[in-house]
């Protein structure tokens, strides 16, 4: 069996629980490791208030010993300390499914009279989850020699400028920016343009890029359907609240090509393959070809905003405006903190199915057999 994760609770909850279960045993691992992808989740730019209340103060309670992996489940507590504070209920929240959200499908499948079980969910607080189990799997990638590196492409109308640096020199411009964007001067007009979205009382949608480096050819199949690289990233990419489109590579352009210009021409030098474009975003035929992974994704404006959409009453059924309580008012930053942590958790998922191994030394082991026998097969 691969390896595979849970979780659990609500967003005003007491707290949100995962469970990580079939990676090996000898990975190093602390809350730190964790609290860090935390934070860089909570700092990001266009975020309600409630960032502020957070601390995410997790435990690892399971799975661990003397710092650890013991090949037993991993057992994740975070904690919700805006349980507290008002502003949860009330105001319509109840009984007024607002539009975008999961409120109105909810309550008519599993026929509840009110929303919260529904909304409570569904909302995109579980993504801290997300991040938290991500930040498990970047652990055991980061001793594989693989990263993912998440940015911010655009916001609203305000679009970065094509780069050409290389993903380092991403990571390093992006961290530095409070939304995420490599480009200084669209990140600051970005900035501009949530605070107009503040202004205005409108939320603002956006895209985020997520570039995997590291990689060896052969990850994924393209035997079944289920087992494909592409298919199980978009999937993936596509669970995280408001995300709407991805794209692999430069899927959305490249379908506007004509035939060989859309492909990666290649050839091979000193054991390995040398392409001078990456159209096909590392993945072809639902595998790794040794290029860096990129996926996109593109997220819709979040639906709570000031501005409020017309809805319904479920008690009444007359008319009414949807309900408004603390919100974010743009989350495309904190995507990409997500998107990261959310590819890092299918690559590793893959490669295990590649690796295998009780052990990290064991998993360790089969990556510099499986790379030696590539290099081999492309050496004269
Ligand atoms: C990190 C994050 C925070 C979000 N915060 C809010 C919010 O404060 N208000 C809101 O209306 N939607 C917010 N959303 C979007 C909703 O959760 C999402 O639109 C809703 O659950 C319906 O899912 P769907 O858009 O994928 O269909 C957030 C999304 C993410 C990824």
């Amino acid at each position: 069996m691969g390896i595979r994760f849970l979780t659990a609770g609500d967003s005003h909850g007491e707290a949100l629980v995962g469970i990580v279960e079939g990676l090996p045993a000898g990975l190093k691992l602390d809350e730190r490791v964790i609290q860090r992808e935390l934070a860089r989740r909570r700092k990001s730019y266009g975020r309600s208030s409630r960032q502020k209340i957070e601390k995410d103060e997790v435990s690892i309670t399971g799975g661990l010993w003397k710092g650890k992996t013991t090949g037993a489940p991993i057992a994740i507590v975070l904690p919700n300390r805006a349980r507290t504070v008002k502003g949860k209920t009330g105001g319509g929240l109840e009984t007024v499914p607002r539009p975008g959200h999961a409120d109105f499908a909810g309550v008519m499948k599993y026929g509840f009279d009110e929303i919260p079980p529904v909304s409570e969910r569904a909302s995109a607080r579980s993504t801290a989850m997300r991040v938290a189990i991500g930040a498990v799997a970047k652990a055991f990638l980061g001793e594989l020699g693989v990263a993912a590196i998440g940015h911010v492409r655009s916001i609203g109308s305000i679009a970065a400028r094509a780069s050409t640096l290389s993903p380092r020199e991403i990571r390093k411009r992006a961290e530095r920016s409070l939304v995420y964007c490599a480009d200084g001067r669209a990140g600051r007009r970005m900035i501009a343009e949530i605070q107009r979205g503040r202004t205005e009382g409108n939320s603002l949608g956006g895209s985020v890029e997520v570039i995997v480096t590291g990689l060896f050819p052969g990850i994924g199949s393209h035997v079944e359907w289920d087992r494909k690289l592409d298919a199980r990233l978009a999937g993936a990419m596509m669970s995280i609240q408001s995300v709407k489109a991805v794209e692999i590579g430069d899927g959305l352009s490249t379908y506007r090509a004509r035939g060989v210009d859309a492909h990666d021409a290649m050839r091979v030098e000193r054991g390995r393959v040398i392409r001078p474009s990456n159209h096909a975003g590392g993945i072809e035929g639902g595998m790794t070809n040794g290029e860096d992974v990129i996926v996109r994704l593109y997220a819709k404006p979040i639906p709570t905003a000031p501005r409020r959409a017309l809805t319904f009453d479920l008690e009444t059924l007359e008319p009414t405006e949807s309900p408004y309580v603390r919100s974010d008012i743009c989350v495309v930053p904190v995507l990409a903190v997500i998107a990261e942590a959310v590819a890092s958790w299918v690559i590793l998922a893959a490669i295990m199915e590649k690796l295998g191994g009780d052990t990290i030394d064991d998993t360790l082991a089969a990556k510099k057999r499986v790379v030696a026998a590539l290099s081999k097969r492309l050496s004269r």
